[in-house]
C-alpha cells in the first residue's frame, strides 16, 4: 500500500445504501462548485490548488532560509495560535523522534498558543541559556495570545543579544500588507513570508504558516507537498465517487450524523499523531459547528484512552462513531521478551513485535466498538512520513469542505470565535469595549448574589 486507503467496515448494520445515496448525489455539484469558485478570493479556496501551484523553487527558498536562519541556533521559538499553530505542531510532532537522541538537534518550541503565565515564565527561563530565534505567525497580526507572547520574547531576545541581532533572528509570517505584525516587521526589517489572502487559518498548513516551522525542524517540504498533490488528484470532480476517498468520508460521516451519531472520535494507536488529531479537531470543529448543527469532533489516543474512555465508548450514550488513523509500519522493531518465571502470564506474547500487539488491539477494539453500536471507519497509511502526512492533510481539508456543504454550512467562516474575544476585551478594559465591560461587570455582580 503506497497511498491512503479508506476502509469503511462494519457500517452495514448502521446504514443502508439509500442512507448514503442522497448525500452521494450532492458530491458532483459540490466538487464543481469548489473548482469553479477556486479563483474567487472571497471564497477562501486558495488551499484547493495549493499543492499544484507551489513550486519547487519556492519550497527550496523556504528550506534555504530555514538552514541559514537556524545555523547557529539550538532553538527556534514558534509563536502562533489556532490555525497559525496547530498544523506546524502536528507535522513536527508526527515526524520527530519521541526522545531526542542527538544533543545537537535543534529544538522547536511553541509560545502564544495559550496565555498561561507559568508556561511563558518558565519558557523564558529556559531560553535564558539557549541560542534562539523566533518565527512569529499571525495572519491578522492582532491576535491577543501570540501578541502577548511576541512582546515578551522579542523584549527578551533584544535584551539578550541586542536589538540589531534580534531583528536578524526574527521571521514574521503574516498578511502581505495589513495588520500590526506587518507594520512592525516592515519597521524593524524582519524577514517575512506572506499568508495568502484567500486561505483561512485552519486550511493554511501548506502555506508558510506551516512550511516555515516545518522547514526549521529539518523536514522535507517537497515530499509533504507531493503527498498533498497526489491526494488533490484523487479528489477532483473528474474522479468517480467510489475512487474519491475524501468524498466517501464526507458522505459517510453525514449519513451517520443523520442517524443520531453526533460525535465523531478520531482515534489513533500512534501517540506521535496526537497533535495531528488536534489539528483535525480544529479543522472540523471550526468548519462545521455553526447554525446549531455539526458533528462534534473529539479525539482519542489508544490504547491509553481505552483505559479511561473505553467504558464510555463501549457502553455510554450511543451517539458516537469512530474514525481510526491506522499506520501499517512502525519505524523500529521491538519484541516482547520471554521470561522464565512468566508470573505475568505474558509469555504467550514472547517474540511478537509490539507493533503486532498494537495492531491486534486496534482490530479487537474496532470489532468490540462496532458490536457496541459504535460504527467505525479506518484511514490507513503505510507509514508516518512527509508524503503520507501531506496526503492526510489534503484529504481532511477536501473532505471537510465537502462535508460542510453537505451539512449546509459555510465551512470557511468562523463567526462564533469572536464571542469570547469580545468578552475578554470588555473585561480587560480594551478601549472601544466600554459597553461590553459594563454589561459583563453587571452580569458578574448578579451571578455573585
Ligand atoms: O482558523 C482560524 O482562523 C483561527 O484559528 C486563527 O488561525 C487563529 O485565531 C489565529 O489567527 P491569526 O493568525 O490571525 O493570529
Amino acid at each position: 500500500m503506497n497511498q491512503l486507503e479508506i476502509k469503511v467496515r462494519d457500517t452495514q448494520s448502521f446504514l443502508e445504501a439509500r442512507d448514503l445515496e442522497a448525500y452521494r448525489q450532492q458530491v458532483p455539484h459540490i466538487l464543481s462548485k469548489l473548482e469553479d469558485k477556486r479563483n474567487d478570493p472571497s471564497e477562501f479556496l486558495g488551499w484547493l490548488n495549493l499543492p499544484e501551484k507551489t513550486t519547487e523553487k519556492y519550497l527550496e527558498d523556504i528550506q534555504q532560509t530555514a538552514r541559514s536562519f537556524s545555523k547557529n541556533l539550538d532553538t527556534v521559538l514558534v509563536i502562533g495560535i489556532g490555525g497559525s499553530y496547530l498544523g506546524a505542531k502536528a507535522v513536527i510532532e508526527a515526524l520527530s523522534p519521541y526522545f531526542s537522541t542527538s544533543p545537537s538537534s535543534r529544538e522547536i518550541l511553541f509560545a502564544g498558543q495559550n496565555i498561561d503565565e507559568d508556561y511563558h515564565y518558565e519558557l523564558r527561563e529556559l531560553l535564558e541559556n539557549r541560542e534562539y530565534g523566533i518565527v512569529v505567525i499571525s495572519k491578522s497580526g492582532t491576535t491577543t495570545e501570540p501578541g502577548i507572547a511576541f512582546r515578551i520574547f522579542k523584549q527578551h531576545l533584544e535584551q539578550k543579544v541586542g536589538a540589531g541581532e534580534a531583528a536578524q533572528r526574527i521571521i514574521a509570517v503574516t498578511d502581505k500588507e495589513k495588520g500590526a505584525l506587518r507594520k512592525l516587521a516592515d519597521e524593524q526589517g524582519y524577514q517575512t513570508y506572506v499568508i495568502p489572502d484567500d486561505i483561512g487559518g485552519r486550511y493554511s498548513v501548506l502555506t508558510p504558516v506551516g512550511l516555515v516551522p516545518i522547514a526549521m525542524a529539518g523536514f522535507n517540504l517537497k515530499q509533504l507537498l507531493e503527498g498533498a498533490e497526489a491526494m488533490r488528484k484523487r479528489t477532483t470532480s473528474s474522479v468517480a465517487f467510489k475512487d474519491n476517498p475524501a468524498a466517501r468520508y464526507a458522505v459517510m460521516r453525514n449519513a451517520l450524523y443523520s442517524k443520531g451519531k453526533a460525535i465523531e472520535i478520531l482515534g489513533t494507536y500512534q501517540p506521535r499523531l496526537y497533535y495531528f488529531m488536534e489539528w483535525w479537531k480544529q479543522l472540523y470543529g471550526e468548519s462545521e459547528g455553526k447554525d446549531h448543527k455539526g458533528i462534534f469532533p473529539s479525539i482519542a489516543q489508544f490504547t491509553t484512552d481505552l483505559h479511561s474512555m473505553g467504558q464510555y465508548i463501549q457502553e455510554g450514550r450511543r451517539i458516537l462513531f469512530e474514525t481510526i488513523l491506522s499506520v501499517e509500519e512502525s519505524n523500529h522493531q521491538l519484541s516482547v521478551p520471554k521470561v522464565s518465571d512468566n508470573t505475568d502470564n505474558l509469555n504467550y506474547l514472547a517474540g511478537k513485535r509490539m507493533h503486532q500487539v498494537n495492531a491486534m488491539a486496534e482490530k479487537g477494539t474496532r470489532l468490540a466498538h462496532s458490536d457496541g453500536d459504535v460504527p467505525n471507519m479506518t484511514l490507513c497509511i503505510p507509514r508516518i512520513d512527509e508524503y503520507n502526512l501531506g496526503q492526510l492533510i489534503y484529504f481532511f481539508e477536501k473532505a471537510c469542505a465537502i462535508s460542510g456543504y453537505i451539512l449546509g454550512v459555510n465551512p470557511f467562516s468562523q463567526p462564533g470565535v469572536e464571542a469570547y474575544k469580545t468578552n475578554m476585551f470588555g473585561l480587560l478594559g480594551k478601549p472601544g469595549y466600554e459597553k461590553e465591560s459594563q454589561r459583563l461587570t453587571e452580569k458578574l455582580r448578579k451571578s455573585k448574589k
